[in-house]
């Protein structure tokens, strides 16, 4: 089955809106109005509103970086699912290896946030990925399989029919360090064959983007894998002219 290529930026805790205005000006200028692929970026809540505005009839899709499990209320901070569609995000991340870390998110709490998103429309893009000493305990699908089971008990395989799968190696993430193609399409083709286990179909569809140094350099390589479906860029996605040469990688 043919599944159409996805990018997306994540910028993480970067921008001001002078530089937003600037970098989204220059791939605006430079991405086709029609594309093979999908592209979105995926920006700190606070710049929702601006980016939202300059993207408007735009290619380049909406994204957030996090969502609140909860719907509405005494949640002080959180930002909910309805409140990114306000904005017309279509995506958000959920699961990124630096909020599981770093606030400690659970595989439990991951997958109400993977629910909280698919509740109000929006498409997750759901993240999975071992450290270094997981990989070199040879647990890297274990891990894997856990965290992706975890959406699966909550919400059943169908879910993932409207959802993005993207696989971060811990070890690759802002490191310079990335998985060679053949070991993160190995990881991809064992990640399809789980959920192809529960629903062919849904396996078939699924696309299943790789993050972690992602580079206009190592792109094409990396989406050339027969189970590689395009990319999560962090730092590339910062700079226009690497991120449009990745977005052209996955326009093939
Ligand atoms: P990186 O980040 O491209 O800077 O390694 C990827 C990510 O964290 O999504």
């Amino acid at each position: 089955m043919r599944r159409q290529p996805f990018v997306a930026g994540n910028w993480k805790m970067n921008g001001s809106c002078v530089t937003n205005q600037k970098l989204v000006a220059e791939l605006l200028e430079s991405l086709g109005d029609s594309s093979a692929a999908a592209f979105a970026v995926c920006v700190p809540h606070p710049y929702l509103d601006q980016v939202s505005r300059l993207l408007a009839g735009s290619c380049l899709a909406l994204g957030a970086q996090d969502v609140s499990p909860h719907e509405s209320g005494a949640y002080t901070g959180e930002v909910a699912a309805s409140m990114l569609l306000d904005f017309a995000c279509r995506y958000v991340i959920v699961g990124h290896s630096e909020r599981r870390s770093m606030h400690a998110e659970s595989d439990a709490l991951v997958a109400r946030k993977f629910g909280a998103a698919r509740a109000a429309g929006l498409v997750p893009l759901l993240c999975l990925g071992e450290t270094l000493a997981e990989r070199q305990a040879g647990d890297t699908l274990p891990v894997l399989f856990r965290q992706l089971q975890a959406v699966l008990d909550a919400h059943g395989v169908a879910a993932l029919a409207d959802a993005v799968l993207a696989y971060e190696p811990v070890w690759a993430i802002g490191t310079g360090l990335t998985a060679a193609p053949e070991q993160a399409q190995a990881v991809h083709q064992a990640l399809r064959q789980y959920v192809a286990e529960r629903d062919p179909g849904v396996a078939a569809g699924l696309r299943i983007v790789y993050g972690g140094s992602v580079k206009a350099g190592n792109a094409a390589q990396l989406f050339a894998q027969p189970d590689i479906d395009g990319g999560l860029i962090g730092g590339a996605s910062l700079d226009a002219k690497e991120f449009l040469a990745i977005c052209q990688a996955a326009n093939i």
